[in-house]
């Protein structure tokens, strides 16, 4: 099979996709990688479904000139609006699908949990893709606006967000789930709060997880080609504003991987 060497294009409203690009920087160790994080815009999931729609096609748009092999829609929230496509035989991936398919394989009593943001939860993408992967599957779904703010402020296992953690999940604890999608890219930034209140009998979906699994059947089938190159690969993250914190939480979220490099972009 030919080597080809562009870059998988990841894209998100801001530094959350990080933990999408983390898990496919560490299953596809020879790929090169280009992210682009909307800070400048962000957040998406109090935006209307229009608005992001038109964000996420000039993050597209964008991408797209820079060459890259396929598009990752990172961002839950983008991923309501722009259905899994080719565009001029580039494949575009969303997480909904991915996602939804790994909680109906993993749940065993049908009993799956969504969180996300409000424009995710409104647009009920989680819960119709679930219906079509198993229309016995009853969903409960819950809308977390707070958890955003508590991940961007590096506030993992702290007293504060256990408390709103609970107060969010409590409703579908009281359903008897026994599966959660982190249906945000935030989400697993939070995951060790989540897990303490969820409990080893409730099993996590984490998109970024989910999505790779997706992208190595695509290669596999050769949908996709792999990159053989011996040489290193590059990760270049960009960013439509610019901010100390966000280099700072990058580096974070993103360890044992390392960004080669960090700039802001005009989109
Ligand atoms: N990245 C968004 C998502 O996954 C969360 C942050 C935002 O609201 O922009 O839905």
């Amino acid at each position: 099979m030919p080597s080809d060497a562009r870059p998988i294009g990841v894209f998100d409203s801001g530094i959350g996709g990080l933990t999408v690009l983390k898990e496919l920087a560490l299953q596809f160790p020879q790929e090169n990688f280009l992210y682009l994080g909307d800070t400048a815009r962000l957040p998406y999931g109090s935006k209307s479904p229009g608005t992001i729609r038109r964000y996420s096609e000039q993050n597209i748009q964008f991408l797209e000139k820079q060459n890259v092999k396929a598009i990752v829609i990172a961002c839950n929230s983008a991923s309501t609006q722009v259905p899994e496509s080719e565009f001029d035989g580039l494949p575009i991936y969303n997480v909904i699908t991915p996602g939804s398919q790994k909680a109906v394989e993993t749940s065993m009593a049908g009993r799956i949990g969504v969180l996300g943001t409000r424009a995710t939860i409104n647009s009920q993408a989680y819960t119709k893709k679930i219906l079509q992967f198993n229309p016995k599957a009853q969903v409960f779904d819950q809308a977390c606006p707070l958890f955003v703010p508590l991940a961007e402020e590096g506030w993992d296992s702290d007293p504060v967000t256990n408390l709103i953690v609970f107060r969010y999940l409590n409703p579908l604890l009281q359903n008897h789930i026994d599966t959660l999608i982190l249906g945000c890219t935030h989400y697993p930034i939070l995951k060790n709060s989540i897990a303490r209140v969820t409990g080893s009998s409730i099993e996590l979906v984490d998109s970024g997880e989910a999505i790779a699994q997706w992208i190595e059947k695509d290669f596999s089938t050769g949908r996709l080609h792999r990159r053989e190159d011996k040489t290193p690969r590059r990760i270049d993250v960009t960013t439509t504003d610019s901010s100390a914190h966000f280099s700072e939480m990058a580096i974070r979220i993103l360890k044992p991987v390392k960004a080669d490099e960090f700039r802001t972009v005009d989109i």
